[in-house]
């Protein structure tokens, strides 16, 4: 049933555009402009991946086995079909109605009206597929029927489903999060209403921290560490110099020992867990002062990012990353050594990234960079949020890191002191007094 958890993704992923469209509905609604750029992109990933590639999937494998297996089945079957063989026409009345919406606010209405019945039927079709077809599907479907839909789905040399494919579409995903403006993003907190009943995404508590205590010899580093991040959340940690900061992301990431207390990542204990198996689960750094392998290749640098994952994704990702940062592919035979500090930066982070974080760890990524390149790398850190990526980012540049933090923790010898909302971290009068110098 590897397929129902694919197609499960995808619907999240489709939510979270769906949740996106309506949002910037409501600002065309409010009178706004339509960002042409943006529909643009978000119809691209539509037509490229919603009809070329997650639809035929459904309709060749799932689909036609579901209706040789249950007569009950056709009904709820042939109102998706007609949803999905419609698709590519209702996209191009979209892309008519966003031009239209240039000439004058009454067309942008039009647009808006227009956008809202295509949202709205979005979600319909995913939730009948999530509801209805399913829990049919689990019931139905043969152990042999699931062997072929599996394979199909998880065949990666297939041109139409196959890794290039999802390559190409991650790729689009992230332009549209990139074009996404900072008020929206596609971060994991509003994709909550797909599953009702389950809540949003407070349920998944990523990474816990109890009572956790680390030393050099006699001197003790952290104290009693209490904190939580959830899926989706950007995190800040900010302290003094000395605080403990870089004990602590060593801690979780497994190469600092820890004396007393635990961490529990996804439900799972792992205080006693080897730092490469902590790898192999999703917890990647990016280490304080940036240590990319000075004489090795950008190319390689990145590839050993990689060094956990199976080889047949990492071209893809590969891609990914020189999408994201144009500079390092231009000078991908270069050795590392020869980037300035602002690239070096990035080049950690993307050899983080290259182990597909399900937790990202960040250790002062703005340490030592000059004013417009602190900006810089902000942004990438708003961009991965703005995908879902979980994050943990710790830095002494507290307004910055708590001005785009969900939350934020403040960190005093050892102990965390403060926490909340990173708006009300920002406000805090001690907060301001001793890290933000006001
Ligand atoms: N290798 C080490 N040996 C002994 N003491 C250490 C070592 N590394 C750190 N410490 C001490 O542990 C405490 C916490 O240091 P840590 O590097 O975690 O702080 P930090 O918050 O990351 O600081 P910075 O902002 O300078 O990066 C400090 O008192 C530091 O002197
Ligand atoms: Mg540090």
């Amino acid at each position: 049933m590897e397929a129902l958890r694919i197609i499960g993704d995808e619907h999240r992923n489709l939510w979270r555009i769906a949740v996106t469209l309506d949002q910037l509905r409501g600002e065309i609604e409010d009178g706004g402009h339509a960002d042409r750029r943006l529909f643009d992109a978000i119809f691209d990933y539509l037509d490229n991946f919603v009809d070329r590639l997650h639809h035929p999937k459904e309709d060749d494998f799932l689909f036609r086995l579901l209706r040789a297996r249950s007569a009950e089945a056709a009904a709820v079957l042939d109102r998706l079909q007609d949803d999905h063989r419609a698709g590519p026409d209702n996209l191009k009345a979209l892309r008519a109605a966003l031009a239209a919406a240039a000439n004058s606010p009454a067309a942008g209405q039009e647009f808006a009206a227009a956008l809202k019945r295509y949202t709205d039927g979005l979600k319909a079709h995913i939730r009948s597929e999530e509801k209805d077809v399913m829990p049919l599907a689990r019931t139905v479907l043969t152990d042999a029927d699931w062997a072929e839909i599996d394979a199909a789905f998880a065949d990666n040399s297939d041109p139409l489903f196959g890794a290039s494919a999802q390559a190409e579409f991650r790729e689009l995903f992230h332009r549209i999060a990139s074009l996404a403006p900072e008020s929206i993003g596609l971060g994991g907190q509003t994709a909550g209403e797909l599953t009702p009943g389950a809540g949003p995404a407070h349920a998944d508590v990523v990474l816990s921290i109890r009572g956790l205590e680390s030393s050099y010899g006699r001197i003790k580093a952290l104290r009693g560490i209490d904190l939580e991040i959830r899926k989706g959340e950007l995190v800040a940690l900010v302290g003094a110099n000395g605080a403990g900061k870089t004990t602590l992301l060593r801690a979780i990431s497994g190469v600092q020992p820890v004396g007393a207390g635990e961490i529990r990542f996804a439900g799972e204990d792992i205080t006693k867990l080897r730092a490469d198996l902590r790898m192999r689960k999703g917890i990647c750094q990016s280490p304080e002062g940036r240590q990319v392998f000075g004489p090795l290749s950008i190319e390689d640098n990145l590839r050993l990012g990689a060094y956990t994952q199976p080889k047949a994704q990492v071209e893809g990702d590969l891609e990914r990353i020189w999408a994201m940062f144009p500079i390092l592919k231009e000078k991908r035979a270069l050795p590392a050594g020869t980037l300035s500090g602002g690239q070096q930066q990035m080049l950690a982070i993307g050899r983080a990234l290259m182990g597909r974080p399900k937790l990202l760890l960040l250790d002062e990524p703005s340490m030592g960079l000059a004013p417009l390149l602190v900006e810089e790398v902000f942004n990438v850190v708003k961009s991965l949020k703005a995908q879902g990526m979980t994050i943990f980012l710790v830095e002494q540049n507290a307004f910055a890191a708590l001005a785009i933090a969900d939350r934020g923790y403040v960190l005093e010898t050892g102990q965390t002191t403060i926490t909340g909302s990173g708006r009300e971290l920002l406000e805090n009068e001690d907060v301001k007094a001793a890290y933000l110098g006001m």
